[in-house]
């Protein structure tokens, strides 16, 4: 399935603002010239350019946008329109302070910076409500008009303000119902934080309060408002005209739960800035940008995603601006491609002059001109895109999927427990570890969040599990007794959706499903390690080895050290029609790699199975006809991939089998 009938096949394009240069009239001109030499067919307008649109209140000048979106569609180029609500014009700032944010003294953030608007504020959702519509009325059926992109990066930072206070502890109430039913929940005999009345709810800060669940809920609130007002624009355009498709971009941050508010999209999209060159090898990048491209691409599993923006050299704003190396710009882009994207976009087209951005990597730089390496590169995208087009449409399809929780994320990064010097106390690193483990193997995974179908799933990996929220011990149990297999870990089922801790007979509640009793929890410092013995030999792990207690289960692997050692660390229960794994510790990446060596043999299909060298990767698109191979080199040297199937190279070198370095090559499985 494409994204928009409109423009089948891949698109390519940018952050494109020429409301920055509408003095220049021979740069506007020349941008459409350059932009069919690159190959780009679609650009993102209007992000960002409401001080352009409504100059004055009340007073609006689309003249200069109609003459852009006109000459792109006469040019083939079609328009991906954004409201502009990520920045604020400065008459509007001026003459309604209460838009602005307010940070926790109380001080309320000036002009002049983006993304700095109340979510609560109905003055600022009726100025977005006014404009929305009129650009809905004007531009929704123009035919070069592809889809809204709304706002820019939508965040969940704190306002304080008077109206947010006031929402929470509406919010709160509603939620609880009664004041003594919120102190139970929170458990605020504790500290004597007993509260009296909703009134006496602030939200947290910095300044003194040490409440877990104030904090738990302050997050969940801002993530709720923040979704309704994506909401609230998007009801906007589409009061106008409700055929057209919505997307924003999200951005990897796990503090923002796109789970939710993926469901009020039509069409998910995100940012992309790996740190490409950052370290003796790429593994660490590659593994983290495909692990996000498949979180995103999980949000709407039946469809492909979006990357909306991405620098096709270096950011200017990351700890060091370096340079893709030749022919990872090609490689970073597809890669895109290959966990399931049907787009390739920059941010952004034209360099500006000045102002914060001037040092970020564009695919027109300052001197104006296409004779670049950068351009050079950005084209030849543009090239292998035409070579690629029957391959838009089609999806992974992943047999595996790893479970991400950002309650359990949140919670864990609100606990005081563990592991403290590490904020989230490695949650993300963990399942990244997972994740990579997974990647160096080539099994294709998806993720999938709490109220997912588990079903479709063979397996399903759990990494700290920490919350279990109502029902999901249930529907975990269930998932394995219909035959799934599901793999747990230490620090799971601890605490419940409002952050305490299972009690008495309910504790331990996975204890039924994997047979064991995981009683205590030791955390290692940096530097420490067990080692575990497992399927015959000896494994290194670190951070945490939890004590558990076999209670039917069989044990595959064993601690070696410690007070502990001969204790179980790994063990497998058979459950109704499937299994329950338990991995009592944090393995170093090559444990991990082999347990799930173990756990996927016989399960996961076998033409998915394939063996490449060390950073090497595998991924597969499948439409009704046919299977698309990626095959992506992330090492700086050649490499030789063994593949046991016929193909037709559709693009990239791939003489003999081997990929030069960081080339990629897309291959078409043809039958012999
Ligand atoms: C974000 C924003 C863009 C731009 C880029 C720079 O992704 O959405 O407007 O600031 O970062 O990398
Ligand atoms: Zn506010």
């Amino acid at each position: 399935m494409v994204i928009n009938e409109k423009l089948k096949g891949f698109w390519h394009g940018c952050d494109y603002n020429p409301d920055q240069w509408l003095d220049y009239h021979e740069v506007l001109e020349k941008d459409v010239e350059l932009m069919k030499k690159s190959g780009c067919n679609v650009m993102s307008v209007g992000i960002f350019a409401w001080a352009k649109l409504e100059p004055e209140e009340g007073v609006f000048d689309f003249g200069w946008l109609d003459k852009i979106i006109d000459r792109l569609y006469e040019n083939g180029i079609y328009t991906i329109l954004a409201t502009p609500s990520g920045a604020m014009p400065s008459w509007m700032a001026e003459k309604y302070p209460e838009i602005r944010r307010v940070q926790e003294d109380g001080i309320r953030n000036r002009f002049g910076n983006r993304h700095n608007n109340c979510y609560s504020s109905p003055v600022y959702r009726e100025k977005v409500r006014i404009i929305n519509t009129k650009l809905a009325e004007r531009y929704s059926k123009h035919p070069g008009f592809l889809m809204w992109h709304v706002s820019n990066e939508y965040n969940v930072e704190d306002c304080h303000c008077p109206l947010c206070c006031e929402n929470f502890r509406k919010w709160l109430e509603n939620k609880y119902e009664t004041i003594d039913n919120l102190n139970k929940k929170w458990w605020n005999g504790f500290w004597s934080h007993t509260y009296k009345s909703f009134e006496q709810i602030s939200p947290p800060g910095q300044h003194g309060e040490k409440c877990n669940p104030l904090k738990l809920e302050w997050h969940r609130f801002k993530n709720h408002m923040m979704k309704d007002f994506v909401e609230a624009e998007i009801d906007a355009l589409k009061k106008v005209n409700p055929d057209v498709l919505v997307t924003t971009n999200f951005m990897q941050f796990f503090e923002i739960d796109y789970s939710k508010v993926s469901k009020s999209i039509d069409v998910i999209s995100w940012d992309n800035y790996p740190k490409w060159h950052s370290a003796d090898n790429e593994f660490a990048s590659a593994t983290e940008t495909a692990m996000f491209h498949t979180m995103f691409k999980s949000f709407k599993k039946d469809k492909p995603f979006m990357m909306m923006e991405s620098s096709p050299s270096a950011t200017n704003w990351q700890g060091v601006s370096r340079l893709r190396r030749p022919g990872m710009h090609k490689l970073a882009s597809l890669q895109a491609l290959a966990h399931g994207s049907d787009t390739i976009q920059y941010f952004q087209w034209r360099k500006s002059r000045g102002q914060s951005e001037q040092f970020h990597g564009a695919v027109v730089g300052h001197d104006n001109s296409d004779d670049t390496r950068v351009f050079r590169e950005v084209s030849e995208v543009g090239r292998n895109l035409k070579k690629l087009e029957e391959v838009a449409g089609s999806l992974p399809e992943n047999e595996v999927a790893l479970l991400f929780d950002y309650d359990s994320f949140w919670s864990l990064r609100i606990a005081y427990a563990y592991r403290n010097i590490e904020k989230d106390k490695g949650y993300a690193d963990i399942l990244l570890k997972n994740y990579g483990a997974l990647w160096q193997m080539n099994v294709g995974c998806d993720f999938v969040f709490g109220n997912d179908d588990f079903s479709k799933y063979k397996v399903i990996i759990a990494p700290m599990l920490f919350m279990l929220k109502k029902g999901m011990k249930e529907k975990i149990e269930n998932y394995v007794e219909n035959g799934g297999i599901f793999v747990s870990t230490f620090a799971s089922g601890v605490v419940d959706e409002y952050g305490l801790t299972f009690f008495d007979k309910d504790c331990y509640p996975l204890r039924k499903l994997l047979a064991v009793k995981a009683e205590e929890t030791d955390s290692l410092y940096d530097g420490q390690h067990n080692s575990v013995k497992m399927f015959g030999e000896t494994y290194q792990s670190e951070r945490y080895c939890e004590l558990a207690y076999n209670e039917g289960a069989t044990v595959l692997g064993e601690y070696c050290e410690d007070f502990y050692s001969g204790m179980p660390a790994v063990t497998v229960n058979n459950f109704g029609k499937g299994k329950a794994y338990y991995i009592a510790t944090d393995f170093a990446l090559d444990g991990y790699i082999k347990l799930y060596e173990e756990i996927l043999k016989g399960v996961v299909s076998e033409d998915k199975v394939i063996n490449t060298p060390e950073n090497v990767s595998v991924t597969m698109r499948y439409s009704a006809d046919n299977c698309y191979v990626f095959v992506m080199n992330f090492n700086n040297e050649s490499k030789k991939v063994e593949l046991s199937f016929e193909y037709e190279v559709l693009c990239g070198e791939f003489e003999e089998k081997t990929l030069k370095p960081y080339e990629i090559t897309v291959l078409k499985i043809v039958d012999n």
